[in-house]
């Protein structure tokens, strides 16, 4: 009977005709996590996973999930097809233009170069083949098409994947909050390490700063004009012609002296590198990847060649150990002469230039580990490219350097790729429907397992005011990841560049992510540890508004701040989380000049929010005072964390942090007493003070901490 059924099938889909699985097959991955295969053979048939971190083995299933997927064969196509109830509201599904609601929208899973893109682009630079649903009872639901390969998420009907290509399952997580469904998939699909924290400063970059001399006015600039900073980008022009691994013997001559200069006046430097290798004859690092056999090759067994920034180029083919090996080798030791603190991986889709389709041929072939499932094609193994570059660098760094925490940036990447880089949108525009974007994109990204992104600040493309330039910053230093950036030829867009009024306000802006640097860090352990997107969509405060489920000029960071744009409102009076002051209360973080181009913080009535001092850069000084800010709730009551830690290093795997607890109690004499209990090893600085601010709570009480 089944036979019969699959050669019914066939028969139909030869002809285009739609056929359904009848019988779909379920395993248990977990409590509340199903995978589904269209048949036996489907799962007998299919490539292993390499979204999932680790390979899991099913177990037979003995409640059935609410959610069932119908597969479907349609031509030579792969369809599945998962219902969604009434209200839900749909998210994630990776690095997408358009809004935080995905309702409607359509997109395909192909890493693509996708210069100046906009809010329908079909296809940006990552692939993250997943979508998060949020009923209108606040439960969750995620759904994760398990292959790299080429796929569209079509949400126009419910939800609907299509891809061509080999079998794959669909992983479907069913659990009682959003936090819960991403907390399942960190644990499927792995999580981000926790960063050093020079990375949660602010970053500034140019294609290019160059040469060196240049890149120290640019650090002195910012010491001079006391604007916090912590880390200064060097972009392709550093290097001898655009070659990976070079520098440019007049520009760049002196890289240690460069380093040397950057690290006295407090700034870190984080250098790119790109994959294509210029084909170049005597050249050391192509002569070194021939001898390896490192490049991905043709059909004929050549290597494949296309134009990238150096000229014409071969590609190393990441998916194979030796080759990661082999190139994780070269960053170290060019990182070690760069005086690098972190790799900036680009042009990692891979990028080629003139060509249709802006990549390799999908036929175009991998040598690649047997646990990414061996010899392949492109077709299988493009989505993975930039994933697998990135996990080279990550792993070279930690190699060379144990007692360090890698910092990857990577402009490609897919799911699972969390572990191994952090993310920015690419090169965006500097317009109106940009700006306004920006802050979807970053939730969409941490509701789909990175929760490390930013934008490029100011503006990829094009010129920008003043004004524009202040509404990305304010917004941006509130994001994870923050760093401006533009093109070669635009204008000046460093903090300065518009004039002293924007320039004051800019200030305000980054001392305003300084002083929440702890609370911040604290918001990075968190999401290393749970998943938890650090940026997060208003409505996840409260999950039974459900008119707070499009809300994009309000933010979350965490669970007990909230920052409101004023700018992005679309119309007076639209749903709010923040207007409601009682139980969010506004609080100036830093004193002086208002703009309403700036965003305002709030804090949850209820929460502790611990505070630092204004820094010029991160490790400018041990945190010896922190500033308590507490919100009490109509009971009096309050309480927070704050997670410390040497900020750099392994040693808190062993122990050595500090969690804090606070909490707060309202006594009859309107005294607020928090009382601070802790967990750890870490010794704080010594003689370290405590203060208390209070937000929100009635006139005349006070605040103390009793240690
Ligand atoms: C790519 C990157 C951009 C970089 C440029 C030059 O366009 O996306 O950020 O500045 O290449 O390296």
């Amino acid at each position: 009977m089944r036979a019969l059924l699959r050669t019914l099938q066939a028969a139909l889909a030869l002809f285009g005709a739609t056929a359904a699985h009848a019988d779909p097959l379920a395993e248990s991955l977990g409590e509340g996590v199903v995978r589904w295969w269209a048949d036996a053979a489907s799962r007998d048939a299919a490539p292993v996973s390499v979204m999932l971190a680790e390979p899991r083995a099913g177990r037979p299933l003995e409640r059935g999930g609410a959610i069932v997927p119908r597969f479907l064969l349609q031509g030579g196509g792969r369809i599945v097809r998962l219902d969604v109830p009434r209200g839900t509201t749909l998210h994630g599904t990776g690095e997408v233009g358009g809004p935080l609601v995905r309702n409607g929208r359509q997109v395909t899973c192909w890493n693509t170069d996708a210069y100046a893109y906009g809010a329908t682009s079909a296809s940006l630079y990552q692939s993250h083949p997943w979508v998060l649903g949020v009923r209108p009872d606040g439960t969750a639901f995620g759904v994760l098409a398990d292959t790299p390969e080429r796929l569209t998420i079509d949400l126009t009907r419910g939800i609907e994947f299509r891809a061509q290509g080999a079998p794959f399952p669909v992983i479907v997580i069913d659990e009682a909050t959003p936090l819960e469904v991403l907390a399942t998939l960190a644990d499927l699909t792995g999580h981000m390490p926790l960063p050093p924290r020079w990375a949660l400063g602010f970053q500034q970059c140019r294609y290019s700063y160059a040469p060196a001399a240049e890149v120290e006015r640019i650090a002195r600039e910012f010491r001079a004009r006391a604007l916090p900073c912590d880390v200064l980008w060097m972009d392709i022009d550093y290097m001898d012609r655009r070659k990976p691994f070079t520098f440019d013997p007049r520009g760049f001559a002196n890289p240690a002296a460069l380093a040397d200069t950057l690290r006295s006046r407090g700034f870190r430097s984080v250098w790119i590198l790109d994959p294509g290798i210029k084909q170049e004859p005597g050249d050391l690092v192509y002569e070194q990847g021939n001898a390896g056999g490192h490049w991905v090759k043709m059909a004929d067994g050549t290597p494949y060649t296309g134009r990238v920034w150096p000229g014409t180029c071969v590609f190393p083919d990441f998916t194979r150990r030796a080759t990661r090996e082999w190139w994780g080798a070269l960053t170290a030791r060019f990182a070690e002469r760069a005086g690098a603190d972190g790799i900036w991986n680009d042009m990692n889709e891979p990028a080629v230039f003139d060509v249709e389709g802006k990549t390799m041929p999908i036929t175009a072939k991998h040598e690649a580990d047997a646990e990414l499932g061996g010899t392949g094609f492109h077709a299988r193994y493009h989505n993975l490219y930039g994933q697998q570059m990135a996990r080279a660098t990550f792993e070279g760094l930690r190699a060379a350097r144990p007692e360090k925490r890698p910092f990857v940036l990577s402009r490609a990447n897919a799911l699972g790729g969390q572990r191994y880089a952090a993310a920015w949108t690419g090169d965006n525009r500097a317009n109106d429907e940009h700006l306004h974007m920006t802050l979807a994109m970053a939730l969409n990204l941490g509701l789909s397992g990175q929760p490390f992104s930013g934008p490029d600040i100011g503006g990829y493309a094009g010129p920008c005011t003043g004004d524009d330039y202040l509404r990305w910053l304010g917004l941006g230093a509130l994001l994870p990841f923050a760093r401006a950036h533009t093109e070669t030829g635009n204008i000046r867009k460093e903090p300065w560049s518009f004039g002293p009024q924007v320039e004051a306000l800019a200030r305000r802006a980054l001392e305003t992510r300084y002083r929440l640097l702890p609370y911040l860090y604290t918001c990075f352990e968190e999401a290393s540890r749970t998943g938890a997107p650090i940026a997060r969509p208003a409505f996840f405060a409260d999950l039974a508004r459900t008119e707070l489920r499009n809300v994009e000029h309000e933010f979350l960071i965490g669970a007990d701040v909230a920052a409101r744009l004023a700018w992005a409102e679309p119309m007076p009076d639209s749903p709010s989380l923040v207007a409601d002051r009682g139980r969010w209360p506004r609080v100036t973080v830093v004193p002086g000049g208002e703009s309403e181009l700036l965003p305002t913080l709030h804090v949850r009535a209820g929460a502790i929010v611990p505070l630092g001092p204004v820094l010029q850069y991160s490790d400018e000084k041990p945190l010896d005072e922190v500033e308590l800010l507490v919100a009490p709730d109509a009971e009096g009551h309050a309480e927070g964390v704050l997670y410390e830690d040497a900020g750099d290093g392994y040693g808190y795997q062993r122990g050595e942090y500090r969690r804090w607890t606070f909490t707060a109690v309202t006594g009859a004499d309107k005294q607020v007493r928090v009382s601070v209990q802790s967990v750890g090893t870490w010794a704080p600085p010594a003689g370290r003070t405590w203060r208390v601010t209070l937000a929100g709570a009635p006139k005349g009480a006070t605040g103390e901490v009793t240690p």
